[in-house]
């Protein structure tokens, strides 16, 4: 299993270029199931997560074309609607599959994803917009076995607001007979993506961004071209590391308008920002202020942007209040933290976030991806050799991180396990 070891120090200087967003380019890719045309999509991110729904898309017989950044899809050979325990356990997103096998073919059975290390994490909402729809659903040997001749568009809304389970529901609509209202839908910006590549498919969707989507059925939807977002999370996730660290970076291939809430808490933290549409450049030279916050569903403050904001707190001139308020586990990062000296409690759903002058490296352990990314900007800027283990969580999500890091001048090393082991016991 791969570390990363990062010495401390170094002010991050210089220019990054952002990726396209995972939480975009997942359910993106599972909406090639609902065509039989070529769908050419540019701006993939590479990682693992990207590969690990490549691998299970191939599986059911979408052929796939990936170069570089671009990826051209074709459904015509969909044949195997089966998404399996092994594939689901290691990426719940898979689940985005059921809606769209269901919709165009009659038939889904996806495994059941378990609990998660940020939370349990149900998909009740998906099955239950799938069951008012006209589905019949059984739920036997861990699988969800899906079945419906044809879909039928009526109006639905969830409990609460869930991301993927609008997306499933809305790309289940798509090909459904008649008129579906999604009531209480998900506002993210990689829902909006999705919606848009849907319409560009020939898709009949109003209400984009609102939380109220009306989906005309369509008979068939066709091929169609696609720039993936940029990635908002990779992106406040430099922010805090160059913030952290007191650098100076210019942010490429950004939407600054999707980062609206993240912006205005870099700005309150002391930094410098200077925006346009697709740039942001950072600039801080002051220990941070504390920064307060409650996550919620967008325009609201992000729960995958929490982690990396604490880290910038750590070293904050005063107290911070962050308050969870999605997931009901997302704190596993406040004991790894505290680990490099950093002064942490959590009271309920709220962490309390006492700064302090300097962190000092240590061994750690990721024990999620948000939760990996604010350990590698707390070790950015402690002090000595910080050895992360378990980034196995890092490479899902973010897109090639430590080479980006270590061009703005980081120190920082991803080590294999031989190599690691040696260094884990003489950092002790
Ligand atoms: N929920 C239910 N039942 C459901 C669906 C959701 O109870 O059927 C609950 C969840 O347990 C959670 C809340 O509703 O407490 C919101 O969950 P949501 O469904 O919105 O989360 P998700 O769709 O599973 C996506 C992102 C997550 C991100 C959340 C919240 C993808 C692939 N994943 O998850 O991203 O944290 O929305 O914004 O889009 C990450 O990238 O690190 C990540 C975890």
């Amino acid at each position: 299993m791969d570390k990363l070891l990062i010495t401390g120090g170094a002010r991050l200087m210089g220019e990054v270029s952002i990726s396209g967003a995972k939480n975009a380019a997942l359910p993106i890719l599972c909406a090639g199931l609902l065509t039989s045309d070529d769908l050419h999509l540019t701006n993939l991110p590479l990682l693992n997560d990207v590969s690990t729904m490549e691998k299970l898309l191939r599986q059911m017989g979408l052929r796939m074309s990936i170069s570089g950044n671009s990826v051209t899809l074709n459904g015509n050979d969909v044949h195997h609607l089966e998404a399996p325990y092994d594939m689901v356990k290691t990426m719940r997103a898979s689940i985005l599959a059921l809606g769209p096998l269901l919709t165009r073919f009659g038939e889904a059975k996806v495994s059941l994803p378990g609990g998660c290390a940020i939370g349990a994490r149900p998909v009740d909402q998906h099955i239950k917009g799938l069951q008012a729809m006209g589905a019949e659903i059984t739920l036997e040997a861990g699988y969800i076995h899906a079945k419906a001749k044809k879909l039928k568009g009526t109006r639905i809304v969830t409990d609460m607001i869930t991301v993927t389970g609008t997306e499933n529901l809305l790309m289940a609509a798509t090909l459904a007979e008649g008129e579906t209202i999604l009531e209480n839908a998900a506002c993210e910006p990689e829902v909006v993506d999705l919606a848009n590549l849907l319409v560009s498919m020939g898709a009949q969707i109003s209400g984009i961004g609102t939380s109220r989507l009306v989906i005309q059925g369509v008979a068939k939807l066709h091929g169609a071209q696609h720039q993936i977002i940029s990635d908002r999370v990779e992106a406040a996730t430099f922010l805090c590391a160059v913030a952290a660290t007191g650098g100076d970076v210019i942010l490429k291939n950004v939407r600054t308008d999707i980062l609206d809430v993240a912006l205005d808490k870099l700005r309150e933290s002391g930094a410098i920002l200077t925006t346009d549409m697709e740039t942001i450049r950072i600039q801080m030279a002051s220990r941070p202020k504390p920064i307060s916050f409650r996550t919620t569903e967008y325009p609201g403050f992000p729960t995958d942007m929490q982690a990396q904001f604490m880290a910038l707190n750590c070293i904050a001139n005063g107290t911070s209040h962050i308050t969870e308020t999605i997931f009901e586990n997302r704190f596993m990062h406040v004991q790894e933290l505290n680990r490099l000296g950093a002064s942490i409690d959590i009271e309920g759903h709220t962490a309390i976030v006492q700064g302090t002058e300097k962190l000092v490296g240590a061994p750690v352990m990721a024990t999620d991806l948000r939760a990996s990314a604010s350990l590698v900007i707390a070790a950015l800027v402690a002090e000595g050799d910080t050895l992360i283990d378990r980034i196995y969580h890092l490479d899902r999500g973010y897109d090639r991180m430590e080479v980006k890091l270590s061009a703005l001048g980081a120190t920082i090393k991803r080590v294999s396990h031989q190599i690691s082991e040696t260094m884990h016991h003489a950092l002790g």
